[in-house]
């Protein structure tokens, strides 16, 4: 299993973390796993375990925040992950994706500047979200031409919604 102490940054980069009831306990782990590390970790709820909460109520704050530029990048949980993406992904600059290996956990950001990691705490093991977390967290935007590229037309779609 992946160590909080492995997890090191050149910068003090500000995390947020959010979760509903379905990824509660994924979050307390991953809160716990990330307090010994070199991250400003902001938690957004929810702060009890509540089987009637609602994951837009703590991920769409937690976007909101990474698209304003409060935060560098986030960790969404929610039971399954789906739920938790499709909401981060409303928020116009949030680039949230469903992990669940390592490959697209480096190469989500490397490529495609993913910035927010979805996460399933009822799919997955605590040690494969700390290795994921942990992947994320350390890999960097290649800022390549043609992810640029791409990434302008993903973009230009944000700015045809306000247009309309
Ligand atoms: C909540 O029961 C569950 O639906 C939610 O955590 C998530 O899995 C949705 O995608």
């Amino acid at each position: 299993m992946i160590q909080s102490q492995e997890i090191e940054s050149d910068k003090r980069l500000r995390i947020g973390i959010a979760a509903d009831h379905g990824g509660f306990m994924m979050k307390e782990f991953l809160l716990k796993m990330l307090s010994n590390s070199n991250y400003e970790v902001i938690d957004f709820g929810n702060s009890v375990l509540n089987k009637d909460d609602d994951y837009p109520d703590f991920v769409i704050p937690m976007a909101d925040a990474i698209a304003s530029g409060n935060l560098d990048r986030g960790i969404a949980v929610c039971g399954s992950g789906v739920g938790a993406c499709i909401a981060a992904n409303k928020v116009d600059g949030a680039k949230a994706c469903l992990i669940t290996e390592t490959f697209s956990a480096r190469q989500g950001v490397e490529d495609d500047n993913m910035n927010i990691i979805c996460l399933g705490g009822r799919v997955i093991t605590e040690a494969l979200a700390a290795e994921l977390v942990n992947i994320f967290l350390n890999a960097k935007f290649s800022g390549a031409a043609r992810h640029n590229r791409r990434l302008a037309k993903v973009a230009a779609i944000e700015s045809r919604k306000s247009e309309t």
